[in-house]
């Protein structure tokens, strides 16, 4: 089968299948991506979950046939293909594309990189319309495959947090603490030194994981969380997206909340939408995105951009002591990873770099 895509149920992603797919001929304008490498976490599984609640109908990006999407991934790609006279076959772009081996984008050129201006996937923010170039391939490529759409979350946060501690708070309490949106948090947070005392939550099967990491001040598990008393003003930062776990964290915390702040869903009780009733001050829903464009716009986006981009390749330097990086190759590969997403089997400490 040279070309394929996987279609998951709607209803039901966990239900996925491997079929072949026909090539298109391209329209003026328009380029063909082959997929060259993906590496998945936790976020795609949001992406599948909640594609078709609402918030951002993820299963629209990339639909299939009725009832059917293509699950969304984001993955190093190769200009296969092109119908655009500015856009060369062989360039290697970085961006946001459906689980097939190949797929088709109307392209732009900007900034050494595409933007993906397919009417299909105009609702969406265009940060998951940008295709970043690649360069040339690098040894840190297999990490970054996986930790690029989901470091950002955890950068603008330290910005966020930096300031609330410029304005009195005194600890951060993280939920899935095991999350790289999690520990990229601690990590740049410790890089900062900021004084915020860091307070790890996790599942007890990661509790022993999330200590190794010696990035947390101190690590608690959901079943028998921290101190309420962190010795001041206390920043709840939530990843899990449960919102009895929410309203029982800000709630074991409610003395001492200056902020919540809602970030994730990785949990399979995780709603898309704030509780209601949560104790303590309103939360705030971070969108990256959206905090991230606001940034770039302020400082400038090269100023910005520098920043972030040596953060992270600090941060995947540092990934290299605690997140091994296990190798596949081929659709059921790759449908096999995105289940096991999706079942909460993949372990915190490992990633799976995947070739078609
Ligand atoms: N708001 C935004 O702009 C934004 C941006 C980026 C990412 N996100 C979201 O942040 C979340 C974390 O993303 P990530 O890439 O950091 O994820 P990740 O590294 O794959 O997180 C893995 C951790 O999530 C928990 N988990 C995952 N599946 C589970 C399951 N089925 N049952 C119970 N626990 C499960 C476990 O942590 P514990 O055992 O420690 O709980 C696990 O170690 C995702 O929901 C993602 O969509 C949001």
């Amino acid at each position: 089968m040279s070309q394929w895509e996987v279609l998951a149920d709607r209803e039901d992603p966990a239900k996925a299948e491997v079929r072949p797919a026909a090539p298109a001929p391209l329209q003026p304008g328009e380029v063909r991506l082959a997929l060259e490498k993906l590496a998945m976490t936790t976020n795609n599984a949001t992406y599948a979950r909640f594609g078709d609640d609402g918030v951002i109908p993820f299963w629209n990006a990339f639909p299939g046939p009725e009832g059917y999407g293509r699950p969304p991934v984001w993955a190093y790609v190769k200009v296969t293909e092109s119908a655009h006279p500015d856009v060369a076959v062989g360039g290697r772009f970085y961006g946001y594309v459906p689980m097939s081996s190949h797929h088709v984008i109307a392209a732009q050129p900007v900034d050494g990189g595409l933007m993906d201006t397919s009417p299909q996937r105009s609702f969406l923010h265009p940060w998951y319309l940008t295709f970043e170039p690649a360069g040339e391939p690098d040894p840190l490529d297999d990490r970054k495959a996986a930790v690029h759409p989901v470091y950002p979350a955890a950068y603008n946060l330290a910005d966020l947090l930096e300031r609330k501690a410029d304005e009195g708070a005194r600890a951060v309490v993280l939920t899935s603490a095991s999350s790289k949106v999690s520990i990229g948090l601690a990590a740049e947070l410790a890089h900062r030194g900021t004084g915020l005392r860091r307070i790890g939550l996790t599942s007890r099967g990661n509790a022993a994981f999330v200590a190794g990491l010696g990035l947390y001040d101190e690590v608690a598990t959901y079943d028998a969380p921290a101190s309420a008393e962190q010795g001041g003003p206390i920043v709840f930062v939530d990843v899990t997206g449960d919102p009895d776990l929410r309203r029982g964290v800000a709630g074991h915390h409610a003395a001492n909340l200056a902020a919540t702040v809602l970030v994730g869903f990785t949990h399979p009780a995780a709603s898309v939408l704030p509780p209601p009733d949560m104790p303590g001050p309103d939360p705030e829903v971070f969108f990256t995105p959206a905090v991230e464009g606001q940034t770039a716009q302020e400082e400038g986006q090269e100023v910005y951009r520098a920043r972030y981009a040596a953060a992270e390749r600090r941060f995947l330097e540092h990934s290299t002591s605690w997140l091994t990086v296990r190798n596949g190759q081929g659709p059921e590969e790759i449908v096999a990873a995105y289940q096991a997403l999706l079942a909460g089997e993949q372990r915190p400490d490992e990633i799976v770099a995947l070739t078609p």
